[in-house]
Parts: structure tokens; sequence; C-alpha cells
């Protein structure tokens, strides 16, 4: 579903991903870690195509480039770490509503699907609000539900519990497990790294150092200290 095949990426002169490699079959289901500024947000706008890389990416068989960027973009549901620039209708109902319309679905079907993510979600009441009105936590819900009405094949999710209460990041869980969609999340969250992915990427420095299963990396003590990360708290000793 996902191909990186060494992508490369520099800003200016300062290289941030080097030749990244790895595939992702459909279905899996990948956290993405590493420390701030090794490079997670970056990789996943190359594979949008809003960074262009040297190497190539392939999402779900076409090669990430402008000519084929709506096919690309259709296929991957996104949310980006600043989901503020991912709001740009008046309403929480109309930004999850345009997608699907501008994807053929009829108005009525996609409103059914709106209704009922909101509802996955609880953020029903936020259905009418204006989404320059919302604060933080809601934004980043009212992100995350648009992409879930949009029923891509993958997911690509740059930190979806920030912001988020623990009652409404629980949800996420949940909804997140629900959803038999390829799925790679980047996150600090590594409680919830390890409750919705079975696979880890570790980046450090813009290179994979570690690719692997979920519960082996996240309980690897030294591997994650070498690479300026901590053990998941539900894995953390309470102290003496
Ligand atoms: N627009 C930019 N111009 C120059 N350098 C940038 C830009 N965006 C990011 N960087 C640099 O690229 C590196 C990787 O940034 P990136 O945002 O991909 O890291 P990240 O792993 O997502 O970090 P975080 O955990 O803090 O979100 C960092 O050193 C960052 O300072
Ligand atoms: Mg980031």
């Amino acid at each position: 579903m996902l191909q990186f095949e060494h992508v490369s990426f520099s800003y200016r002169d300062a290289p941030v991903l080097q030749d990244v490699s790895f595939f992702v079959d459909a279905g899996e289901r990948v956290g993405l870690i590493g420390a701030n500024g090794a490079g997670k947000s970056t990789l996943m706008k190359t594979a949008l195509g809003l960074l262009t890389c040297d190497g190539t990416i392939t999402v779900d068989g076409v090669v990430v480039q402008p000519k084929n960027l709506p096919t690309v973009r259709q296929a991957l549901g996104y949310v980006l770490q600043d989901s503020d620039n991912q709001l740009f209708m008046p309403t929480v109902l109309e930004d999850m509503i345009f997608g699907p319309i501008n994807y053929g679905v009829p108005r009525a079907q996609a409103e059914e699907r709106a209704d009922a993510v909101l509802q996955q979600l609880g953020i029903s009441h936020l259905k009418h609000r204006h989404n320059h009105s919302l604060s933080g936590g809601e934004k980043r819900l009212a992100a995350i539900a648009t992409i879930l009405t949009m029923e891509p094949k993958a997911m690509l999710m740059d930190e979806p519990s920030t912001a988020l209460d623990p009652k409404n990041r629980r949800r996420l869980i949940h909804t997140l497990n629900a959803m038999h969609v390829t799925k790679l999340i980047a996150s600090h969250d590594l409680d919830l790294v390890l409750e919705t992915c079975d696979r880890v990427i570790l980046l450090s420095h813009g290179q994979v150092v570690a690719d692997g299963k979920a519960k082996e990396i996240l309980r690897d003590k030294a591997l994650l200290e070498a690479n300026d990360l901590e053990l998941p708290f539900c894995l953390t000793e309470p102290p003496k």
C-alpha cells in the first residue's frame, strides 16, 4: 500500500531524510516514532507530495509525483501535525462532506457517513460549529473526523492524540482499532502506538534505525533511550 524506496530529503542544505526505505502492506498498522526533529512529519509530507524528495514513494501502486497527486490524495486520508491548516470550510459538517462530495458521493450519503463518524468520535455536538471557534482538541477531532468520513484506503496521522483529553484520546484509540484500513501513525504517545499499531518504525536523524514488532521495539528500553525516547508509561515501573 505504501512504499518508500531510498527516500532522501533536505531543507536547503540540511539533510532531514536519509535513504529511507520501507513497505507497508494493505491493512498494516504502523507506528512511526522518533525524537523531536527526527523527520516523522517530513516523511509524511513527502508521501502526500507536499515536499519533493529523492527516491520513490508509491501509494497503492501509484508513484507520488505532481501529475498523480489527486489520485494519491484520494487514497490517503491524512491529519497533519498542525490541523489548523486542514479545516478550510466554514463548519465541521461542511468540512467533513467536502471530500466525499468532491469524489462523487451523493450529499445525503456523505451526511449519513459524517453523522456516523461524529457519533463514533462523540462529537455530534460540534456538527454545525464554526471551525474557527473550536478549541485545540476540538479542531484535532474535527480534522480526524474529516478524514474518517473520506473512508480512505490508508491513513497517515501525525500526532493524532495531541491536545485530546483522556476520554477523547481513549475514544480515538477505539475508533482507530475499529477501522481496518492501512495506518501510519506518527506519535510521541507511545502508549497510543502500543495500543493501535502492530509494527513500529523508529526514525533517528532521518534514518530508519529499527523496524519491527511494536511489542518488541516499545519494550526495548535500551534502544528507545539510545534514540532519545523513553518506554511507554504503561511499561514504566512506578518509582520506589
Ligand atoms: N520548513 C522547514 N525548514 C527548515 N527546516 C525544517 C522545516 N521543517 C522542519 N525542519 C527541520 O527538519 C527536521 C525534521 O523535522 P520534522 O518536523 O520532520 O521532525 P519530527 O520528527 O516530525 O519532529 P516532532 O516530533 O517535533 O514533530 C528538524 O530538524 C526540523 O527543524
Ligand atoms: Mg512532527
